[in-house]
């Protein structure tokens, strides 16, 4: 039995995750800020999830998820699933500052605790959900496509360190296209978009193949390799 902590359990694709590991008979420590929706996951087996109550924006956060290792007895898997993002079309600041501080201050949080605590227990898995947002600046999302640029960097460069340090923490970088979940909801009709159930079994796939990159689908593989192709000059151009 594994023990795998998901912070984002809340909605979206880590409650889909959550719940997939439940089938598969894991010990659960679920973390988010909405503690009614963690205790609707934990009722699903008592016996087998753990709740914390977690702002990663917090600057006590780390400590937060230590607790709940803790609690657990250990971790085996980190899965790593909160975020925000919302067209900026008008640059408003708060939205700009507010993702940045969840996407990248939070993230760097989270993984970073994720990180130390593997490397003080010498192993680990580290899998979180980026985006295919990163690959390019999106003028219609700046601090979304950034902070998630940021993310698939960060990942990429602990990788490297972990290595350098002879630690064995094995790491997955999540990218998926479109996904109906909350993060979506709104006026604007997003295509291609992708089922969040379905999405969850391919993420749980790409863990269970300790695959390093996984960009879900593969139509999204295709047009996110098509797009790193666009030069600049052509990109800048471009309406989306
Ligand atoms: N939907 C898409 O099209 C799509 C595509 C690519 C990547 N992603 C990424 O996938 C991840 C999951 O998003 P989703 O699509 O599944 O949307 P979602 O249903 O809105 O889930 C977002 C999760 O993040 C948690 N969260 C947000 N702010 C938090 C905070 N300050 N502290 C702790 N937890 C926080 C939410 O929990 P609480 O609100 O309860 O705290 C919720 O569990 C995000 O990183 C998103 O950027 C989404």
């Amino acid at each position: 039995m594994k023990n795998v902590v998901i912070i984002g359990a809340s909605s979206g694709m880590g409650l889909e995750v959550a719940k997939l590991y439940l089938e598969r008979g894991y010990r659960l420590g679920v973390g988010a800020r909405r503690e009614d929706r963690l205790q609707a996951l934990q009722q699903l087996a008592p016996d087998r999830v753990v709740t914390q109550a977690i702002d990663v924006t917090d600057a006590d956060a780390g400590e937060r998820l230590r607790e709940l290792i803790d609690k657990m007895g250990g971790m085996d898997l980190f899965f790593y699933s909160s975020g925000i993002g919302k067209q900026n079309r008008l640059l408003a600041a708060d939205i700009e500052l507010n993702t940045m501080n969840t996407n990248a201050l939070g993230f760097a949080r989270m993984i970073g605790e994720a990180y130390r605590y593997f490397a003080e227990r010498g192993e680990g898995h580290i899998a979180a959900i980026t985006s295919i947002a990163g690959t390019k600046g999106l003028g219609p999302a700046p601090s979304y496509s950034a902070t998630k640029a940021l993310q698939n960097n960060y990942l990429q460069a602990l990788e490297q360190q972990a290595h350098a340090r002879g630690l064995n923490i094995r790491f997955t970088d999540i990218r998926p296209g479109f996904v109906d979940t909350d993060l979506l909801n709104g006026d604007f009709r997003y295509p291609m978009m992708l089922k969040p159930g379905k999405v969850a079994r391919q993420i749980v796939g790409a863990i269970d193949r300790k695959r390093h990159v996984a960009v879900l689908d593969w139509k999204y593989a295709l047009l996110t390799a098509l797009w790193r192709r666009v030069p600049r000059c052509v990109w800048r151009c471009v309406k989306l």
